[in-house]
């Protein structure tokens, strides 16, 4: 049973759909905390519903940055985190969290990454430079968790047609759909220590 935290700051989509993996006992896991610097976001209130563990960092919480960084850090070790999963975290996490979990963070991206990704290429911003850029397909990454953003080593990956006529919002609502299906068989290999590097 591996101790996982979710890190989220958006609808927590794929937060509940990792959560109900664990509950049909497809997962090997337990998420011991969500965390999220939007107190008010989907993830949040999910976790609240469902009597999940949660920790606020934000700067209205903690100004202090070096504060919040050890604070967030001693929050994970104290839930004895052996799996952090960014599902829409929004911010970059803290250096001390990357190096103590080095290899231990997995992030979902929607998109193939290394192309459109990157500082800047988050949200919707993604599809709709995919759009822009008439590429002929997009798709899903999940990879590991290094100091730059969507930088690290790829795990998987899943490719997604585009149609004519998509647009961003109807593109990532079918990349949304993928991941899904992509995030929680990612996070179960995880849990199974199948993830293996050659
Ligand atoms: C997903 O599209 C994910 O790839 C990206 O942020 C979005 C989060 O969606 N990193 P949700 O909050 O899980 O619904």
């Amino acid at each position: 049973m591996k101790k996982i935290a979710i890190f989220a700051s958006g609808g927590g989509s794929n937060l509940r759909e990792i959560y109900y993996q664990i509950q049909i006992g497809d997962i090997p896991a337990k998420i011991v905390l969500v965390v999220s610097n939007n107190p008010q976001c989907g993830a949040i209130i999910f976790a609240n519903e469902k009597g999940l563990e949660n920790f606020i960092v934000n700067d209205t919480r903690f100004p202090n940055l070096d504060t919040r960084d050890k604070l967030l850090l001693q929050a994970l070790l104290k839930a004895e985190v052996e799996l952090i999963c960014l599902a829409g975290y929004m911010k970059l996490l803290p250096k001390r969290i990357v190096k103590e979990y080095k290899d231990q963070i997995l992030n979902i991206h929607p998109a193939l990454l290394p192309q459109f990704g990157g500082k800047g290429f988050y949200g919707m911003k993604v599809h709709e430079a995919v759009i822009e850029a008439g590429a002929a397909e997009s798709g899903v990454t999940v990879h590991l968790v290094d100091e730059e953003y969507d930088h690290g080593k790829i795990i998987a990956q899943k490719k997604v047609k585009i149609r004519s006529g998509d647009t961003a919002k109807t593109l990532a609502k079918r990349v949304l759909k993928v991941e899904h299906d992509l995030y929680p068989k990612v996070v179960k290999a995880f849990c199974k220590d199948r993830v293996v590097w050659e």
